[in-house]
C-alpha cells in the first residue's frame, strides 16, 4: 500500500485515547485512523508493569502487521511501561508515546501548585519521576492516583453523584487551593466538566491531547508520509471486547463536547 494511504494507529487500555483521537481528527483530518480500544483488560493503570507491556506489545505487533505507518500510544500508563520496547521491536514506524503536562502546567504557574492527576502505576513509573525531578524546584508538584476515574469513563458516566462523590474526596481539599491541575490519563479530559466544578474555576487544566497530535503531524512530516490535503480521512474503531456497545459508546465519546 501507498505510504501516505497506510492508517495512523491511535491505541489506549479503552475509551481514554479517543480524547487524543478527536485531537489527531481536528489537526490532520485528511488521515485515516484505526483506533483500539483494550476494554476487555483495562485497566492498565493498577496492572503490573511487566502486564502492561504483554498487553501493549501484542497489540501494537498486531497492529502493525495490518501496515499501520504509524502508532500513538494514547495511553500514558502504556507509554510509560512499553514506549522504549515499542520503539525498538517496531523500528520501522513512528511510535509516539505520551507523558502528563507538567512541563506547560509548570510553566504557566511558575512557583505554583500543580496537582497531576494520573494512573498508580504511571505516577510510580521512572518516566514519570524523571519530569518530576526536572520540574520540582519550580512549582510544588503534587502526585493524586485517580485509577477509579477510568471505570468511569468505560462505562460512560461522566458526570453522575457517585463520579463527584469520589472527585470530591480525592480532589475535594484542593478546591481554591490549586494553580494548575494536570489530567496525566487520557481518559480524564472526558471528566473536565466535573473536575472544574471540583476545583474550581481558579485552577487551570492541562491535558496532552493536542500536543500529541502535533508531534505526530511532526514525525509523519519529516518522514514524507502525510496523506495528500483533501482526502477524506475515515476511522475505524475496533474493541477487544468484540461488543457493538463498546463501539457506540466510543464513537459518542468522539463527537462529544468536552
Ligand atoms: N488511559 C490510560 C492513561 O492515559 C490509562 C487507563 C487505564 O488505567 O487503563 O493512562
Amino acid at each position: 500500500m501507498d505510504d501516505v494511504r497506510r492508517p495512523v494507529a491511535v491505541f489506549d487500555s479503552g475509551m481514554g485515547g479517543v480524547s487524543v483521537l478527536r485531537e489527531l481528527v481536528r489537526l490532520m483530518p485528511e488521515e485515516d485512523y484505526l483506533y483500539y480500544g483494550d476494554s476487555a483488560n483495562a485497566p492498565y493503570g493498577t496492572r503490573s508493569v511487566d502486564d502492561v507491556r504483554a498487553l501493549t506489545l501484542r497489540r501494537i505487533g498486531a497492529l502493525h502487521a495490518r501496515g499501520i505507518k504509524a502508532a500513538v500510544i494514547a495511553c500514558n500508563t502504556a507509554t510509560s511501561a512499553a514506549v522504549d520496547l515499542l520503539r525498538r521491536t517496531f523500528s520501522d514506524i513512528p511510535i509516539i508515546g505520551m507523558e502528563p503536562a507538567v512541563k506547560p502546567a509548570v510553566l504557566a504557574h511558575p512557583h505554583g501548585r500543580v496537582l497531576v492527576l494520573a494512573t498508580p502505576l504511571t505516577l510510580r513509573e521512572e518516566k514519570f519521576n524523571a519530569l518530576l525531578k526536572q520540574y520540582a524546584s519550580l512549582a510544588e508538584i503534587v502526585k493524586i492516583p485517580c485509577p477509579e476515574l477510568v471505570e468511569f469513563v468505560e462505562r460512560g458516566d461522566l458526570g453522575s453523584m457517585a463520579v463527584y462523590d469520589y472527585l470530591e474526596q480525592r480532589l475535594g481539599a484542593y478546591r481554591g487551593k490549586a494553580d494548575a491541575a494536570v489530567l496525566g490519563c487520557t481518559h480524564f479530559p472526558f471528566l473536565r466538566r466535573a473536575i472544574a466544578q471540583v476545583l474550581g474555576n481558579e485552577t487551570e487544566l492541562f491535558d496532552g491531547g493536542a500536543g500529541t497530535a502535533r508531534e505526530t503531524a511532526r514525525q509523519l512530516s519529516a518522514r514524507g508520509t502525510r496523506a495528500e490535503a483533501g482526502h477524506v480521512g475515515t476511522v475505524l474503531i475496533e474493541n477487544s471486547r468484540e461488543d457493538s456497545q463498546e463501539i457506540a459508546l466510543t464513537r459518542r465519546l468522539l463527537q462529544s463536547d468536552l
